[in-house]
């Protein structure tokens, strides 16, 4: 009885200890820019110019459910048994320029520049840089560590419906559903460093040929040394075994 309640409790520690490991999120705001050199590089081979092949980056109902988490794993572990390899090759903050800029190909620039008249009428409670500091309390947008793991359509939801019981109203009888998807990419965009990219140039495009045919030679080496920030969860995983091996060997001695 007393060993299992300590099964329990030992396994929830871990649980919480691994989720916590393996969490993560940028150490400063990402940058587009450096995001675009990275996809010109090594993911328009395969993702296109603009971001609608495989994945359809660009398509609105694909990315309002989307977080950037999905998107960091997806690049740091690659997925299994298809050709998006691991690109341990990448700093953890070059994959997050990276994902940054995968978001661009949803974001609209002129939507974008109408949410920010948008915000700045109506949303002064989050700050005028969206960080929360115009009322206390307020959502900030460049809280990195929660941004990571939002959903567009969340935002869409919220802005439409208000928070029950809190100062965030309800904004449909006053805006648009076109004018609450304004000011959604708007907030968005308070969590990258720059934003919109620089326009695409013709060096840009030819660079992107010369580039490719080393990537594709690269890839299975890459796929096979472990990625940096899997160790943490790796640590957390060899935690679990042995501490469920002594845990056993205690109940066979009971
Ligand atoms: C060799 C081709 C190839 C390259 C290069 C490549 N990808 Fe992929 N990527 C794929 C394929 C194929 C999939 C779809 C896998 C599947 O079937 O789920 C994918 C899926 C993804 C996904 C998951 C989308 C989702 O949520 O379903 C992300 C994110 C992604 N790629 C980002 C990138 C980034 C960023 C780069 C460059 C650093 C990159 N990819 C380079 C082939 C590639």
């Amino acid at each position: 009885m007393n060993i299992s309640r300590k099964v329990w409790i030992s396994l929830i520690c871990l649980f919480v200890f691994v989720g916590i490991a393996a969490a993560q999120y940028p150490a400063e705001k990402p940058s587009v820019e450096s995001g675009k050199a990275i996809y010109k590089s090594k993911c328009v081979m395969c993702h296109g110019n603009i971001g609608s092949a495989i994945f359809e980056f660009n398509d609105h109902g694909s990315m309002v459910e989307k977080t950037s988490t999905d998107f960091y794993n997806a690049v740091t572990d690659g997925i299994m048994g298809t050709e998006m390899h691991a690109f341990t090759d990448l700093s953890e903050s070059q994959r997050w320029d990276v994902v940054a800029y995968l978001w661009t190909f949803w974001l609209d620039e002129p939507r974008v520049e109408e949410g920010k008249t948008i915000f700045t009428n109506n949303c002064r409670c989050h700050g005028a840089n969206g960080d929360g500091s115009g009322l206390s309390g307020a959502f900030d947008f460049t809280d990195l560590e929660v941004m990571v793991n939002k959903k567009p359509e969340g935002f869409i939801e919220i802005v439409s419906n208000g928070v029950p019981n809190t100062q965030m109203a309800s904004w449909s009888s006053r805006l648009s559903d076109d004018e609450i998807l304004n000011v959604v990419e708007r907030v968005w965009t308070f969590q990258f460093s720059d934003y919109p990219p620089s326009p695409d140039t013709a060096e840009m495009a030819t660079g992107t040929e010369l580039m490719s045919p080393p990537e594709s030679t690269e890839a299975p080496e890459a796929a096979a040394s472990a990625p940096a920030s899997q160790v943490p969860l790796g640590t957390g995983i060899l935690f679990l075994t042995v501490t469920m091996a002594y845990l056993v060997a205690r109940i066979r001695k009971s």
